[in-house]
């Protein structure tokens, strides 16, 4: 239970990855069963496909590395790394696979999940998996094997706690979460219903590093938009998380793909709350204040921060695709199409929603890339 005050994103810290939190409990969380479907478990030609990315990626490398940031359940590697083992653009090469979730329960799920899958698999012995916490914990027991790998997170970012900030023409503002009793009275009503638990907002000063990076680039909003507020989610541990699996894994290739896209897209006048919601049963829950661990807490990612960063470890970001884009557009595209009806006869049309546009994944979703 949560008595204290605290920021936003130190509730949604607890609420996902607290003793038991969201991800920390044997739950379903995925697919039919679970509380939301993510591209991985609308079909498995999106792990097809993004083995194919990862393929074209490695070329050039005798052993091919793939690191899969916040795996989940394996539901991907347990269709990208057979996928994977068929194309003839592996040429016999090895795999090396490393799956990293903060969950444990995820971990114990996904070793167990791709391992089935590569069961009785026509070269499954040059296929290795390991799986880890952190990318430093995987640097830890593999050493340098890792290093230089290509790097790949379906919705993981999302899933890292935030802020919600408040910007307007008097500053900064930060959402805090507390018992209804304890809210002070002075205090600014905040974004996200109240029951038992309420949010408002406090002043927050801008004397610390991620309080003047936001408002040099949220500020401008307000004259832009023509508005005296703008409210949306920041956050610090999204950052220090990339920052520091750059550091460690120094990656060749980085791929993240999510909902949300740059700045202006996810912080504006038709958002006067802010993006941040939960699902339960695939339902989106009224009051996340008062309901967790119970359903999944989550928002839209902006990812100009993570970009900044991408460059800033020497990595070239492209601009940020629609996934239906640029999943299509990959080069060779047909033949990976061709290779999963054959195996799975009507799947690509059943996964047409990965590429849709119109409220479909297609859309909603979108690639941050940088090599
Ligand atoms: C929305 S789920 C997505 C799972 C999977 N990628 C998929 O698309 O089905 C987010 C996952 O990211 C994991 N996660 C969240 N923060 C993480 C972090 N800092 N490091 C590693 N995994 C994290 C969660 O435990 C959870 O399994």
């Amino acid at each position: 239970m949560i008595h204290e005050p605290m920021p936003f994103f130190a509730f949604m810290d607890q609420a996902l990855y607290g003793e038991n939190g969201y991800y920390m409990t044997d739950r379903p969380r995925f697919g039919r069963s679970g509380d939301f479907y993510t591209s991985v478990q609308v079909s498995a030609l999106y792990g097809a496909l993004w083995g194919h990315v990862a393929l074209m990626d490695s070329a050039d490398q005798d052993t091919v590395s793939v690191v899969e940031l916040g795996c989940g359940d394996g539901g991907l590697a347990a269709a990208m790394l057979p996928a994977m083992l068929l194309s003839p653009r592996l040429r016999g090469r090895k795999i090396e696979y490393a799956g990293v979730d903060l969950s444990p329960v995820a971990l114990q799920r996904a070793t167990l999940r791709v391992g089935t899958a590569l069961e009785g698999l026509s070269g499954r012995e040059t296929v290795s998996t390991v799986f880890a916490r952190t990318p430093a914990a995987l640097v830890e027991s593999t050493g340098d094997r890792f290093l230089g790998a290509w790097v790949f997170g379906n919705e993981v970012l999302d899933a890292i706690p935030c802020d919600v900030v408040r910007v307007d023409r008097s500053g900064l503002w930060r959402l805090w979460v507390a018992p209804a009793k304890e809210v002070p009275p002075d205090a600014q009503p905040g974004v996200l219903a109240g029951g038992a638990r309420r949010s408002y907002f406090l002043a927050q000063d801008r004397d610390q590093a991620w309080a003047r990076e936001l408002w040099t680039h949220w500020a401008p909003l307000l004259d832009e938009f023509a508005v005296d507020e703008v409210v949306g989610e920041w956050s610090v541990g999204m950052s220090q998380w990339v920052a520091g699996m750059l550091v460690d894994l120094r990656p060749r290739t980085v791929n993240f793909v999510d909902y949300g896209g740059l700045l202006r897209d996810v912080v504006g006048p038709d958002r006067p709350r802010g993006s941040v919601r939960g699902y339960r049963r695939h339902e989106l829950v009224d009051n996340i204040l008062d309901t967790t661990p119970d359903c999944d807490i989550t928002y839209d990612v902006n990812f100009e921060p993570v970009q900044r960063l991408l460059g800033a470890h020497g990595l070239r970001a492209s601009a940020l695709q629609r996934q239906g884009a640029f999943l299509l557009g990959l080069p060779d595209v047909l033949t990976v199409l061709q290779t999963f009806e054959q195996q799975y006869p009507g799947g690509v049309r059943a996964a047409s929603s990965l590429f849709m546009p119109g409220g479909g994944l297609g859309d909603r979703f979108v690639v941050c890339r940088a090599e």
